[in-house]
């Protein structure tokens, strides 16, 4: 499968070259970067460090789009936004890892779905989906005098809060509880906050260091309290998702996917 990488010398481009080159039936054929990037016109492998591939760093994706079979982009969501407008014109695969969309960002996403086909989520792990799963079935059976609390730890670069996962998990516990995830969110707190809600689903953001990110969800319930964790040790774990996404997607229709789609975890 001939793949581009968006965001190729990001900390997930990187990693996403090293898990294209390590798959069969897949080459990375077209790398790019921003605009006024230094790494414009570097050798894509060697700035990953997997060796030269002979695929320079470009910041026009737009001639790509006439030979690839689809995309990996864990860059902006305004990259990601108008690059999915170009996955629709070309009709081909578009895996999105980007977080912190706004609803009018996932609108377009879900216009350019018509056409594209998109596997878009906020984590790409086999770990942490199946712990959405999980969530899923323990918030339908704990009802909601008991508490929930995500907590998540991230790197000291992120710059969104809170992070994609903890949405994700979120309306996986939102989803086992019937409700909407924008109604029962709590995202900040601050000063005299007064009681905590009952049916609330609380968020906390940590940033620091290079964690690559870790995620507990608490269900505090009176006298007992159940906790899950996911510990993502690297980068690899996302990056081997998206290519398994892609290569997933190849020859589907278009449509919006999740990777609980991919992995087959409902
Ligand atoms: N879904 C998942 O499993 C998962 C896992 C990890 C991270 N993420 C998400 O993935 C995104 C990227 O994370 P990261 O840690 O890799 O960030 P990063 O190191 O900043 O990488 C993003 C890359 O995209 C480049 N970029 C920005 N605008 C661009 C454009 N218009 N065209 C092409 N490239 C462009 C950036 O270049 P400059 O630095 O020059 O601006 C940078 O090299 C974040 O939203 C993060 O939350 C998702």
């Amino acid at each position: 499968m001939r793949l581009a990488i968006m965001g190729a010398a990001g900390r997930m481009g990187r990693a996403l070259i090293r898990a294209v080159q390590e798959t069969d039936d897949c080459e990375v054929t077209g790398a790019v970067e921003r605009t006024g990037s230094s790494f414009l016109g570097k050798d894509a492998g060697e700035v990953a460090g997997v060796g030269h591939l002979g695929v320079a760093i470009d910041s026009d994706p737009l001639p790509l789009f006439t030979h690839i079979e689809g995309v990996l982009d864990f860059t902006t969501p305004a990259t990601s936004v108008a690059t999915a407008a170009l996955s629709a014109q070309a009709r081909i695969v578009h895996v999105i890892g980007t977080t912190g969309f706004s609803p009018d960002d996932e609108r377009k996403l879900e216009a350019a779905a018509r056409h594209a086909t998109i596997v878009k989520s906020g984590n790409m792990s086999l770990g942490v989906n199946l712990l959405a799963a999980l969530l899923e079935q323990a918030a339908r059976a704990l009802d909601e005098r008991f508490d929930v609390e995500i907590l998540e730890m991230h790197h000291k670069h992120k710059v969104d809060a809170p992070s994609g996962t903890a949405l994700l998990l979120g309306e996986a516990i939102a989803a086992g509880r019937s409700v909407a995830l924008k109604d029962r969110s709590v995202r900040t707190r601050d000063g005299h906050t007064g009681e905590r809600p009952q049916g609330a689903i609380g968020f906390a953001s940590l940033r620091g260091g290079s964690v690559a990110g870790e995620h507990t969800v608490i269900f505090a319930g009176n006298g007992e309290r159940l906790e899950l964790t996911h510990r993502a040790e690297n980068r690899d774990i996302f990056a081997r998702g998206a290519v398994t996404a892609a290569l997933w997607a190849r020859g589907r229709g278009p449509g919006l996917f999740s990777m609980r789609d991919v992995l087959g975890i409902r």
